[in-house]
């Protein structure tokens, strides 16, 4: 593959993570390492403190997160984290259909940080509701069906905001994670799976074209991008 192969997105690529049947030891591994790939990449940081510490301090009250498709639970950790240290309450909720992910995640359950197997649609159906809905790296792993209910189900499920954060495909982020991934590639998918999902991954006009009305999405550091729309449950 050379990254002049970017130009369309490789939705038929298959993730090797994605197989119910790949190597459960090197793919939890792989949900471990995610922290440290998503600390180094995913601009959370930024995300928090631009969109939702101004939402969750606006409430007034305690407030409940869902990180949906939260895979090892690094970045819900990460937001308590923050939130904490602002003095922020909060009840944080991460959610994974997969009990693989889960069993990464429970190590990080904490008091005010619970863990749960569920996907979209089953929360969903359950009338949960939240006061903001967030994702990582989701997004590129859904094909377009997949793509319409997981942002229709994130607004049904938020009163507030809602952020699906991921890869942006291009090439700069194709050869920065092809060479940066190498020190933490050992014994995951990571290497193989990350330059998938590059290839899977949007550009942000594609995204938005998408996503149709009511979703905006930005493009972040040249290999990221953010898409956003309000909740529309009700309090
Ligand atoms: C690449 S992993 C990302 C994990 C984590 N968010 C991270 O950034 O490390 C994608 C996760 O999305 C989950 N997922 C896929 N479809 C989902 C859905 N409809 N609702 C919730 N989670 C979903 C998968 O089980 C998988 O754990």
């Amino acid at each position: 593959m050379t990254p002049g192969g970017l130009s369309e997105r490789a939705e038929s690529l298959v993730e090797l993570m994605d197989d119910p049947d790949c190597d459960p030891q090197r793919l939890a591994r792989t949900y471990r390492r995610f922290g440290v790939v998503n600390r180094a990449i995913s601009g959370w940081g930024s995300l928090y403190r631009r969109y939702l510490r101004p939402h969750l301090a606006s409430l007034d009250r305690p407030a409940r997160v869902l990180d949906l498709g939260c895979g090892g639970g690094d970045v819900l950790a990460r937001l308590a984290a923050l939130a904490r240290r602002d003095h922020l309450e909060v009840a944080w909720t991460g959610a994974d259909p997969d009990p693989r992910a889960l069993q990464v995640a429970q190590r990080r359950a904490s008091a005010g940080i619970e863990f749960r197997r569920a996907d979209s649609a089953a929360l969903r159906a359950a009338g949960e509701t939240f006061d903001a809905v967030v994702s990582n790296h989701v997004i590129h792993h859904l094909d377009s069906s997949g793509l319409a209910a997981f942002a229709d189900d994130t607004r049904a499920l938020s009163t507030g905001v809602v952020l699906h954060s991921d890869i942006r495909r291009g090439r700069l982020a194709y050869g920065l994670f092809a060479v940066g991934i190498t020190p933490l590639a050992a014994g995951t998918f990571l290497r193989t799976d990350g330059l998938r999902s590059i290839r899977r991954s949007y550009r942000p006009a594609e995204l938005a074209a998408l996503l149709g009305a009511g979703w905006r999405v930005e493009g972040l550091a040249p290999f990221r991008l953010c898409a956003l729309a309000e909740g529309e449950a009700r309090d």
